[in-house]
Formats: structure tokens, sequence, C-alpha cells
């Protein structure tokens, strides 16, 4: 079945339009394009565009088809955010589905007696959990801008889930890997390891009966089953047997929110990109607009004098992360002037082009090393003129490692995603303070940032990335790879990259670079650390009426399907 898919999709390229001498080629497509970190979630999108439906139909279609292929991170029991930009309206919008914390928690609940954050209760406790918001946000998403039925775009995830699907290599692996924190609850033991406790290996079918029951009641009742019905039910009585907080007035208070991207210009391109809650956006442009005021394509591609200078611009914009972002339901964050132009010309004149200036602490605490985490991104294009870039999240791999009992899905743990004491970092060493403090039913801050680049108007690229603290620098180097250093989208996405976020006060790269550049960092005073691959970007370029799928190598399970 899964080889036979993999042959179907691979035929459905149109014939080049790039030069034949390229390293690398991306998949092709004249009517839709859908790249997501899973073949099946592929796979199901595409088929929803094939038989008429929109971006946005095959969107709600593929985050219902990860959350049962991929439980490390598709999910319903997160959040996450969506940028739609539909050419025919000339609009931008976004959806913020993030999680809220629940009514009752408060500032110091992960503080232990002595006033220290206990990570282990706030992130594989019930209380790491914030109230999930996937479902209502796909649900919003659909019914504001989709042809297609809820039941309709449900169908292929829930027959994937009661019909089971064949396991991969990386799905076997991922399971083994966190075998001790999946088989510490019951409820999670049952669904992910066989009846005997033994691990599902390449090539055994995955069933998963409870999720298909919980999206099959979704499918027929709508999103009230998840927040006010059976679902609801199952996930607060979990809440209550464990201590956990969030109640069923919680989940009946839950919606998602209609927000504007934030908007900047790069070179002329048009950039869009998630606004807060998320740090994202905010961060992604600032750091172009420092870097605009560079030569960098005359620079090269991951030369040393190219890296220093995206640290340095790094370097700055998570150190006002750490002090202004957080949910602006709650704060004022300063959106404006941290893109403006003019702070970003400011900014310039602190940097030495040829040295390191070294990060300023402001606390200390040394971030764990949370290295293998998982988000998931996808983007999807159609031939209506609409782009949909989609992130979302439970946060870890597996999120908590809880499955709702009866329920058969993951509960996110984005609680650790807020500052739990002031500048005691979180799992990806992220400094914060009162912005991002834990408030009832506030959103907690989060770094994705899915973006979708216009040029005259037209869209060009849509992409976004998993990966942390690393999603920002991730996503920002993509662009300017296709933007400064005219890569094609495939090139875009697999060049090694690079990430520096201030505080710890380390240049972090993936291989590939080569001896000379990182001696010449060195030189420049950077602290150079080579360690595991970052981010998995999905993303789509749109040239002359060709839509160019581009999906990250640093996934095995990753494909790009072109109409
Ligand atoms: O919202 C955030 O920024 C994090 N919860 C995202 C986590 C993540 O990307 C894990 N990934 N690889």
């Amino acid at each position: 079945m899964v080889g036979g898919t993999m042959i179907l999709l691979s035929q459905a390229g149109y014939s080049t339009s790039i030069p034949a001498g390229q390293r690398m080629h991306p998949v092709q497509g004249k009517e839709g394009m859908v790249v997501t970190s899973h073949f099946l979630a592929t796979q199901s999108a595409r088929d929803v565009l094939k038989s008429g439906g929109n971006a946005i139909d095959a969107a709600v279609t593929a985050a219902f088809s990860l959350a049962v292929t991929q439980p490390r991170s598709g999910n319903i029991g997160g959040g996450g955010f969506m940028l739609i930009s539909s050419e025919q309206k000339d609009e931008v919008v976004a959806i913020d589905y993030r999680e809220k914390a629940p009514g009752r928690a408060s500032a110091d609940m992960f503080l232990d007696k002595d006033g220290n954050v206990d990570r282990e209760i706030a992130r594989f406790s019930h209380l790491a959990a914030g109230v999930p918001g996937t479902v209502a946000g796909l649900a919003m998403a659909l019914e504001q801008y989709g042809t297609i039925s809820l039941k309709e775009a449900m169908t292929p995830a829930i027959k994937i889930a009661a019909e089971g699907f064949i396991v991969t290599p990386r799905f076997s692996d991922g399971l083994k890997n966190k075998e001790k924190k999946l088989k510490k609850w019951n409820s999670s033991r049952k669904i992910f390891y066989k009846k005997d406790g033994s691990y599902y290996e390449p090539g055994d079918l995955f069933v998963q009966k409870d999720l298909a029951a919980t999206l099959n009641r979704i499918s027929q009742n709508g999103i009230k089953e998840f927040y006010e019905g059976k679902t609801a039910e199952l996930l607060v009585a979990e809440m209550a047997k464990y201590g956990g907080l969030i109640s069923m007035d919680d989940m009946k208070k839950y919606s998602p929110v209609f927000r504007a991207p934030v908007h900047g210009k790069y070179r002329g391109y048009d950039i869009y990109s998630m606004s807060p809650p998320s740090s994202g956006g905010v961060h992604v442009i600032q750091i172009l607009n420092i870097l605009e005021g560079y030569p960098i394509s005359e620079y090269g591609h991951n030369s040393a004098k190219t890296i220093h200078l995206l640290a340095e611009a790094m370097k700055r914009a998570y150190a006002d992360r750490s002090l202004y972002l957080g949910d602006e339901d709650f704060i004022k964050v300063p959106s404006k002037g941290l893109t403006s132009k003019k702070y970003a010309a400011f900014l310039r004149e602190g940097i030495n082009s040829e040295q390191v200036t070294s990060s300023i602490t402001i606390s200390p605490g040394k971030p764990l090393p949370y290295e293998s985490e998982e988000t998931t991104h996808f983007s999807i294009v159609d031939k209506f003129g609409n782009g949909v870039s989609n992130t979302y999240t439970i946060n870890f791999s597996y999120g908590s490692g809880i499955v709702v009992e009866g329920a058969g899905f993951l509960l996110n743990n984005e609680m650790d995603d807020f500052s739990a004491k002031p500048g005691i970092p979180n799992a990806y060493g992220l400094i914060g303070g009162k912005a991002n403090s834990i408030e009832p039913n506030k959103r907690m801050l989060s770094s994705m940032s899915p973006t979708i680049v216009k040029q005259d108007g037209k869209n060009f690229l849509v992409t976004g990335s998993p990966g942390g603290s690393r999603i920002i620098t991730t996503t920002l180097q993509v662009i300017m790879n296709v933007i400064d250093h005219g890569l094609n989208m495939q090139s875009a996405v697999a060049a090694p990259r690079i990430h520096h976020q201030w505080l710890p006060d380390q240049l972090r790269i993936e291989e590939g670079l080569s001896q000379d550049t990182v001696k010449g960092l060195q030189n420049m005073g950077h602290k150079v650390k080579q360690k595991s691959s970052m981010g998995a970007i999905q993303s789509i370029m749109i040239r002359d009426g060709m839509m160019y799928g581009g999906a990250d190598p640093r996934r095995s399970t990753a494909l790009a399907a072109g109409l």
C-alpha cells in the first residue's frame, strides 16, 4: 500500500522548468501542490484538491490525517496557527487556535516549595496541558473559507485510523525512543505498544480504534462534540482523576480567533507571518529587516560573513523576544516598533560586521537539551489562488505523553511554553518574564511562524517549520535562500542551517558547513556547536504559473505532491 502510494505520487510531476543541471529538484504542479511531513496526509490532501476542493479543504484534511499518521505532532489535543492567503480577495488572514491556560491556572503553578520550577510537572503531567484548540481552529477555517463539510474533510483520517496504516521506520523509532515517557500511562501504553508491551515494527499495521471513534463522533456532531460532548467528558474526567486543571467550563469557553498577520517588506517582497501570541512573525520580520541592510547575496550563501551577520541579527531579536512578547489579549506587544525599518537600522548600527558581540546575560539558568522535539508544518496551494500555511503542535514529541483514556489522543504539554519563572529557560532555552507569565485563559507564547510571501500581490512562497526556538531562524533562512541566493525550492529547504537565540551564547550549525567557514566564524569570536538537524520546513514556491514543492529531507516521511 505504501509503495503503491509513492509510485502514484511520484508520477504527479510535470516537465521541468528548473534547469536540468540543478543538484536538487522540487516537485512541480500547475493546479495544486501539497507538502506535508507524512506521505499519507499529503495523499489525502492532494485527493481533496483533485476532486475540486480548495487549499483550505485540503489543509483541514491534511491536519486530521496527520493527527492519525503522525501522533508525535499531528494532533487534536494541541493547537496551532493557520495563515490563509486568498489572491482573489487580496487578503491574508491568520487563525489563532493556540491552546489556552485553564481558568484555574496560576503564575506559580509550576514552582515547588523552594520556588524552583518543577520541570517534570510543567512538562509531563496533566497540569502541563493547555485547553486544546485544534478542532475548533480547523472547523473555523473550513466554515469561513472551505467548500466541503467537516465530515468530508475528516473522512480520510477516520478511515486511516480505523483500518490502520503500515508502520514506517520513523514511526517505529519514535515510539521506541519515547517508551519510558509513554509507558508511564496505561492509556498511552495501550495505544502505542502491543498487548505484550512489544514494539510496532516497520511493516506492521497500526490501528487506532479509540481515535477513529473520537474523530467519527466529531465528524457527525461537529466541534460541540469535542468541546461539550463525550470527548470533552472523557478529557475532563482524565483531568479530575489525575489532578489536571482543564474543566468543562474551559472546554466550552474555548474559541479560536481571527488575527491580522504581521506584515513586513524584504527586498520588495511582502512577508506575512504569525502575529502574537506567536513571536514567530514579529521576529522573522525583525531579523529580515536588519539583514536587508547588507548585500547578503554578494557575501554568499552560508559564507562565514553571511552566517556571522545572521547570528548577530538573530541574537538581538531573541533578546527582545524575552522581554516584549506574549499574548496580546493580556499585554501590549510593541509589534510595530519591533518590525519597523528604523528600529532595524538602529540595531544594525550595533553590529560589528567582523567581530562577535557577546550576548548579555540577564539571568543565569541553563537550557535543558531537548533536541528531538516535534511540531509539524504543512503548506498547500490550489488553482484558485489560495495558499495555506499551517503549523500545529502538542509541543514535545508525543506532547505530555498522556493519552486521554477512551478518546485515543495525546494531550499537549504546551504550558511549558509559558515562562514559569522570570529568567528561567523553558525546554527550548527560551527566557521570558512578565509578558509571558502564566495567567488564567492566557495563551502561551509560541515561536511557530507559518509564513506567506507575496510578490506583486501574488502568492510567491508558502512556508513554515517545526523546531521550537529554531522555527523562526529556519523560516527566515529559507526565505533568504530563495530571495537572496536564488536557490530553487528543494535546494532552499535542504541547505544546511544555522541558529542563534542570544542565550545560550552559542552559534548552532547543522552538518554540511565547511571547516573553513567554521574556522572563519570562530576567528570572529563565535562559539560554534554542530548539533542535530533543525526544523522540517515544508514549502511551496509559485512562479510563472508553476508550483514548486520542497519537502524537507530532514523528515524521512515528508512528501511534496503536485497536480
Ligand atoms: O509553540 C512553540 O513555539 C513550541 N511549542 C513549538 C514546539 C516545537 O516546535 C517542537 N519541535 N520541533
